[in-house]
C-alpha cells in the first residue's frame, strides 16, 4: 500500500507529499476564459478560451520525462553555484522537503533545500485573463543567503496543432518585445492577430531571456541544465524565430529568517484590431490597456484579495449540496472533489487534460448534455446557456452534430456524425435543468437549427424532434437503429473497417444494414417519460399521451427482442444477428443496457431488472469496479468495430468504464438493492481507491474514464482522468439515488436507499433559492425506504418536499424503515 499524499478535508486540498507520483497529478487553474492545467511538479500549460487556437504556453505530451514543459522556477545559490527547481521538475534534484497542495482553482508547490524554502502559489483571479505565480522564498539558514531566482515559460505559437506539426513555418515566425522587464510574446501580432501574451515580474529584474537556445545553452541541453542558471546570469536574449521563451532573473539576498515574495504574472492581452500599435503603424504593441492589469496583480495585497475571492466563489458553488454521512469517501467526494470535477467538465468538456491534448475535441453534444447533470445545481444560469447553445446545433431532422466548437458555437462532423443516441441526451439535460430550477420558460425559448437564422422554434419543439428522430429510425425488431454508434462510440456496427489508417469515428459507413441498439431503446424509455412530464407541465397532455404510448411500444419491443434470459441484450448487428447474448462467444453481457434499461423503467414490473442486475454482479463485478462487458473480445471483429480493436480489458473492450458504473448503482436503488448500490459506488470512488495509488496511478481525487479490467495485463490501472462523464453520473448516483435527494418538477424528493449498516446522514441542499436541512434516520441493519417525513415539524404524505420561497430555511426529517 503506497500513498503519495493525503486529503486535507478541512482545507479542501489534496496534499501530495512526493514529487514522483505514478503519473503527473494535475489540477485546473481558471474557470471562465483563461485556463491552465498544472501538475504537482508545475508541469502543464495555459490557454485562453480554446486550448487549440489560443495556446499560450507550450507542452509536449507524453514526453520523456513524461511531464515536460511548465511554469518553472529555478533557484541558484550564488555562494556555491548549487541550483535546483523548487517544484522538483525540471531539474529533479533531491529536495529536503516537498509538498504540493492542489486546491479549488489553485495549486501551491512548496519545498526546501539546504535551508531555503520556496512556496509558490499558482491561480487565475476571477474575471481576469491571467495567471499569478506568487513565490515566497524563506531563508532558514543562520547566515545571509544570496540567491538568484529564474522564471521560465516556453511560449506556444498560438495554434497548438500547428505548433507541433508545421516546423518549416513556425521556426521562423517567433517574435517578442521586452519592455521594463516584461516579456511580450508577439508572434503573428504584426499581421492578423490582435492578441499577445505577457510575462511580468514584481521585482526589478537583473536580466531576462526570450530565446530558448540561449537560455539552455544550445540545442543539446534540456530544461534540467540551462546554462543561464548554471552560470547564474541571464543573457538578455531577444528571440527571432525558433522557440521564444520568457525568463526573468531576480537577485535576492535574504537575512536569516527573512521571507521575500516575488510575483510573476503570465497573461493574455488583446487590443482592438484598429489600435494594435503604439505609436500607430509602429509595430510596437499598444500596452495602454494591459499596463494597469499587470501593475495591479504584481502587488501582493491584490494577489491576496483575488485569492480570497476565488475561495469564496468555490465555497459558494460547493455549498449547494453538502452531506455528512458515515462514509468519509462519500463526504469528501460529494462535498469537494466530485463537484469540483463536474465544474471542470463544464469548463473544459473533453478538451484539455493530461490525456486530452486540447487540439482534438470541441463540446460534445452527448458529453455536454450529460455533464450538465452534475453542474446544473451549481451554475443554473450557465447551464441554461449551455442547453441553448447545444440545441442551436441540432439539425431540423431532430438529429445532432456530434460536437460544436466553443469559439464559434457551430456544430461540425470533425469527430464523426450519425450517433443515434445523441439527440435523446438533450431531453435528459433539459429535464434535469427544469427540475432543478423550475424554469419552465426555457421550453418557450426560440432556438435555431444548425445556427441558421430564421429557423427558430421553441426549445420544446427541439425536444419533440429529438424524440421523433429515434422513432423515424427503427429497425426490424422495432428497436432504434444505432447509426455510427450509440453512447458506446466503439460499437461500430456499420463500419467494417479493414484499413488500419481509417478512423472508426469518421470513416464512411456501409449502407443497407439493420443494426439496432438496445441501449438506445432503454434511453428512449427514459427520455420519453421525461418528455411526457415536460409536455404535461407545458400544458400539452396529448403530446404526453403520445410519448407514453411510444414508450410502451418500445418496452414491448425490448420484451420480445431485447431480453436474453438473464440480461438485456446489447444490439443487433448489420445483418440482424444478436450482440450481447449467451449465444455469442465473446462480449456476451454488456453493462450499458442493464443500467440504461432499468433506469428507463424496463423490467421493473416483472423482475427482469433484478435478474439483469444479478447477472451484472456475477459476470462484471471486480474489485476495481464493474467491467463494461464479458468476456472481452480477444480478436478483431470487423462487424463490431473499434470495441474489438482494444486489447482485452482496456477501454470499452472490458475495461471498468467508470461512466457506466453509476448507472448500475442507480438501477440497484430502483430495485431496492441498497447495499449493492453503495458497493458499486464505492468500488470506483477515487478516495476509496487512494490506498491503491500505486496500482491505480491516476489522481485519487477525481474519476478517471477507465480503470483496466480483469482481462487486462494490469487490472486496476486507471487512465484518462478528469474529463469524463463519470463525474456527473457518480454525483447523480450518490446524491440523488443513494442519498436520495432528488430534484423533481414538484419539489425535492427525499428517497434514500442507504447501506444497511448506516444509521442515517445529514445534508444541506439549496434548491430553487431555499435551503433544506435534511436529517435522515434509519436503524442499523435494515435498508428500506422513507416511512415518515416531516417538513418544519409537520408530517407529510409521501416523500416530496414542495418548493419553499426563496431565502427560506426548511428543516426536513425523514425516517427510513423496512427490511
Ligand atoms: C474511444 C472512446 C471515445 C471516442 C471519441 C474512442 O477511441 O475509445 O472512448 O468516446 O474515441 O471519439
Ligand atoms: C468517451 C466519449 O467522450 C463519450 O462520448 C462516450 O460515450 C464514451 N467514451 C464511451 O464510448
Amino acid at each position: 500500500m503506497t500513498r503519495f499524499g493525503h486529503f486535507d478535508d478541512e482545507a479542501r486540498e489534496y496534499v501530495i507529499s512526493r514529487p514522483n507520483t505514478p503519473l503527473p497529478w494535475i489540477n485546473y487553474l481558471g474557470s471562465e476564459e483563461y485556463f491552465g492545467i498544472i501538475s504537482n511538479t508545475a508541469g502543464g500549460y495555459s490557454f485562453y478560451r480554446d486550448a487549440r487556437l489560443r495556446r499560450l504556453t507550450r507542452y509536449r505530451y507524453h514526453n520523456a520525462p513524461t511531464d515536460t514543459g511548465g511554469r518553472y522556477l529555478y533557484l541558484r545559490d550564488r555562494a556555491t553555484g548549487d541550483y535546483w527547481s523548487p517544484s522538483w521538475a525540471p531539474i529533479r534534484t533531491d529536495l529536503d522537503d516537498y509538498r504540493c497542495r492542489h486546491g479549488l482553482g489553485y495549486t501551491v508547490i512548496g519545498s526546501r533545500r539546504d535551508g531555503i524554502e520556496a512556496e509558490t502559489l499558482y491561480f487565475v483571479p476571477l474575471g481576469e485573463t491571467l495567471e499569478i505565480w506568487r513565490a515566497g522564498i524563506t531563508n532558514h539558514r543562520e547566515e545571509d543567503a544570496a540567491l538568484s531566482l529564474f522564471s521560465l515559460v516556453e511560449f506556444c505559437l498560438w495554434d497548438a496543432w500547428d505548433d507541433q506539426t508545421n516546423y518549416q513555418r513556425n521556426l521562423s515566425t517567433g517574435e517578442v518585445e521586452v519592455v521594463d522587464g516584461v516579456v511580450y510574446h508577439t508572434t503573428e501580432y504584426r499581421e492578423r492577430r490582435n492578441h499577445f501574451a505577457y510575462f511580468a515580474c514584481s521585482e526589478e529584474v537583473a536580466g531576462f531571456d526570450t530565446q530558448r537556445e540561449t537560455f539552455l545553452g544550445g540545442p543539446y541541453r534540456g530544461w534540467d541544465r540551462p546554462v543561464v542558471v548554471e552560470r547564474g546570469r541571464s543573457d538578455d536574449s531577444i528571440a527571432h524565430g525558433w522557440a521564444p521563451i520568457g525568463s526573468h532573473q531576480v537577485e535576492l539576498t535574504l537575512a536569516p529568517g527573512e521571507t521575500r515574495e516575488v510575483v510573476f504574472v503570465l497573461g493574455y492581452g488583446e487590443n482592438p484590431p484598429d489600435s494594435k500599435f503604439d505609436p500607430p503603424g509602429s509595430g510596437t504593441i499598444d500596452k495602454r490597456r494591459v499596463a494597469p492589469v499587470i501593475e495591479k496583480y504584481l502587488r501582493t495585497n491584490e494577489v491576496d484579495d483575488a485569492l480570497g475571492r476565488l475561495r469564496e466563489h468555490w465555497s459558494e458553488l460547493l455549498g449547494r449540496v453538502r452531506v455528512s454521512t458515515p462514509s468519509e469517501h462519500t463526504d469528501r467526494m460529494v462535498n469537494v472533489w466530485n463537484a469540483y470535477q463536474c465544474m471542470v467538465t463544464f469548463n473544459l468538456a473533453r478538451s484539455a487534460s493530461y490525456f486530452d491534448t486540447g487540439v482534438g475535441r470541441g463540446m460534445g453534444f452527448r458529453d455536454s448534455s450529460q455533464d450538465l447533470l452534475g453542474f446544473v445545481h451549481m451554475v443554473p444560469e450557465r447551464a441554461r446557456g449551455r442547453i441553448l447553445d447545444l440545441a442551436a446545433t441540432q439539425l431540423s431532422t431532430g438529429g445532432a452534430y456530434h460536437q460544436y466548437q466553443p469559439l464559434t458555437k457551430r456544430g461540425n462532423d470533425a469527430i464523426g456524425s450519425g450517433f443515434n443516441d445523441d439527440p435523446l441526451w438533450l431531453i435528459l439535460a433539459v429535464a434535469a435543468y427544469v427540475k432543478e430550477t423550475g424554469d419552465r420558460g426555457i421550453l418557450d425559448e426560440p432556438v435555431p437549427y444548425d445556427n441558421e437564422q430564421g429557423s427558430e422554434t421553441p426549445l420544446y419543439e427541439h425536444l419533440r424532434r429529438a424524440l421523433g428522430y429515434t422513432l423515424d429510425r427503427l429497425g426490424p425488431h422495432g428497436l432504434p437503429l444505432i447509426g455510427r454508434a450509440d453512447w458506446n462510440d466503439c460499437l461500430n456496427l456499420n463500419a467494417f473497417l479493414e484499413d488500419p489508417g481509417e478512423s472508426f469515428q469518421t470513416a464512411p459507413q456501409r449502407e443497407g444494414g439493420v443494426a439496432e441498439s438496445a441501449f438506445i431503446a432503454g434511453q428512449f424509455a427514459l427520455a420519453a417519460e421525461e418528455l411526457a412530464r415536460l409536455a404535461d407541465l407545458h400544458g400539452i397532455p396529448d403530446d404526453a399521451e403520445d410519448d407514453r404510448a411510444q414508450r410502451v411500444r418500445m418496452i414491448e419491443a425490448m420484451r420480445y427482442h431485447g431480453w436474453d434470459g438473464d440480461w438485456f441484450r446489447r444490439a443487433y448487428d448489420f445483418f440482424g444477428d444478436v450482440v450481447g447474448s449467451a449465444e455469442n462467444d465473446e462480449g456476451q453481457i454488456w453493462i450499458e443496457p442493464q443500467g440504461m434499461c432499468v433506469m428507463g423503467g424496463i423490467g421493473l414490473d416483472d423482475g427482469r431488472a433484478g435478474i439483469a442486475l444479478a447477472s451484472v454482479e456475477q459476470r462484471l463485478a471486480t474489485p476495481h469496479g464493474l467491467v463494461l462487458l464479458d468476456p472481452a473480445f480477444s480478436r478483431y471483429h470487423v462487424e463490431l468495430g473499434e470495441i474489438s480493436s482494444y486489447p482485452p480489458g482496456y477501454k470499452e473492450n472490458g475495461g471498468v468504464f467508470s461512466h457506466t458504473n453509476p448507472w448500475i448503482a442507480i438501477a440497484e436503488t430502483m430495485v431496492g438493492n441498497a447495499d449493492r448500490a453503495f458497493e458499486t459506488y464505492l468500488r470506483i470512488n477515487p478516495s476509496a481507491r487512494e490506498e491503491l495509488s500505486d496500482v491505480h496511478r491516476c489522481e485519487p481525487y477525481v474519476y478517471a474514464q477507465m480503470i483496466a479490467g480483469k482481462a487486462a495485463a494490469k487490472p486496476g490501472e486507471a487512465k484518462n482522468s478528469w474529463l469524463t462523464g463519470s463525474a456527473a453520473w457518480n454525483f447523480v448516483a450518490i446524491t440523488q439515488w443513494i442519498l436520495g435527494i432528488r430534484p423533481e418538477h414538484d419539489g425535492l424528493r427525499i428517497d434514500p436507499c442507504l447501506p444497511s449498516e448506516w444509521e442515517g446522514f445529514e445534508a444541506v441542499r439549496s434548491f430553487r433559492g431555499a435551503t433544506y436541512r435534511i436529517d435522515v434516520r434509519k436503524p442499523a441493519g435494515v435498508t428500506g425506504r422513507v416511512s415518515s417525513l416531516t417538513v418544519d415539524g409537520e408530517e407529510m404524505d409521501g416523500n416530496i418536499v414542495s418548493p419553499a420561497p426563496a431565502g427560506a430555511v426548511v428543516a426536513v426529517e425523514a425516517s427510513v424503515s423496512g427490511p
